[in-house]
């Protein structure tokens, strides 16, 4: 048995909802939204679906039905809009997550918290300042999604299976996100030696990299699914859900999602992504892979430009 809550039953919380009963993640999910009608919609949609899935029963409620979450996950928020940074909508949603904090904490002070929505690294530094949650309770989807666009376009530039694709995106969720591509592998082959490795015709095989145009890909990608659908929702969704299963497997997964450093490369107080372990508790610890100078200046910077927006805000 494993109940999940979503706060928010805009395109992200619905797709999260959906995806979950798709994929039997959990046996019960509550969707809340301060819109009920709509999130009564949506729960019903979805659960007219159900008869074609494993068992679950899925509902609209209020905030006492987060009672006995195992995992509560936060959407709600504005959205960002074409044209903007995530970073603008920084107090906005900061003022919103601070109204539903205290009936969280009220109702499910023993979840694992999954922060979705945007700023992201900042309303899960906001949820670990706040809440007086335990901060291995506190998981901020961070850079997952950022990562999962990495390795798709790997694997399609590459054309191997993006299971084969350990590359990650660390720091901000946002336009200071980079990638640490020292650590980036195919196969356990140094991503920087793998086109020499091939055999075969190499030009049809693997065109060079461009390193720094595979990093404004990824940066600019959900910018540019914004223009064009008005949304990103799908990739999100996916990535959130993988997050949960990781909570409710057995083993261990690493995972680049935002939680607070401690230390971790010299920075501390500040949310944000590198590699973490996270399992049934939540986050068990982080990983300090060996990163370059450089890539622990790129680091740095991004902890430092998430600092100076903490710093304005009223959290
Ligand atoms: C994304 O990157 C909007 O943060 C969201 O798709």
């Amino acid at each position: 048995m494993s109940k999940i809550t979503i706060i928010g039953a805009g395109s992200v919380g619905a797709t999260i909802a959906y995806t979950m009963v798709v994929n039997g993640t959990a046996s019960e999910i509550v969707m809340i939204d301060i819109n009920g009608e709509k999130s009564l919609g949506e729960a019903l949609d979805i659960r007219q679906g159900t008869p074609f899935c494993a068992p679950v029963s899925i509902y609209a409620g209020s905030y006492e039905d987060a009672k006995d979450s195992d995992i509560v996950i936060l959407t709600s928020g504005v959205a960002r809009k074409p044209g903007q940074t995530r970073l603008d909508l920084a107090q906005t949603n900061v003022n919103i997550t601070k109204t539903i904090i205290p009936q969280l904490v009220k109702y499910a002070p023993d979840a694992i918290y999954i922060v979705v929505a945007n700023p992201v690294d900042i309303l899960t530094y906001q949820f670990c300042k706040t809440s007086g949650l335990p901060e291995h309770h506190i998981i901020g989807s961070g850079t997952i999604l950022d990562t999962a666009r990495l390795r798709s376009r790997l694997s399609e530039y590459y054309n191997i299976n993006q299971q084969n694709v350990h590359a990650y995106v660390f720091g901000e969720h946002g336009d200071t996100s980079f990638v640490p591509w020292s650590l980036a592998n195919i196969s356990n082959i140094p991503i920087t030696q793998y086109r020499a490795c091939l055999k075969e015709d190499k030009e049809v095989l693997s065109p060079e990299l461009v390193y720094e145009e595979v990093e404004t890909y990824i940066r600019k990608s959900g910018g540019k699914i914004i223009q064009r659908k008005g949304a990103t929702f799908y990739a999100v969704a996916a990535s959130v859900v993988h997050i949960c299963k990781c909570i409710f497997s057995a083993t261990d997964t690493t995972l680049t999602v935002s939680s607070m450093m401690h230390g971790e490369y010299g920075i501390e107080d500040v949310c944000l992504s590198t590699l973490t372990v996270v399992g049934r508790e939540g986050i068990k610890g982080k990983l300090v892979a060996p990163l370059n100078e450089q890539e622990q200046a790129l680091l740095k910077k991004s902890a430092d430009s998430l600092k100076d927006v903490i710093k304005n805000l009223d959290i």
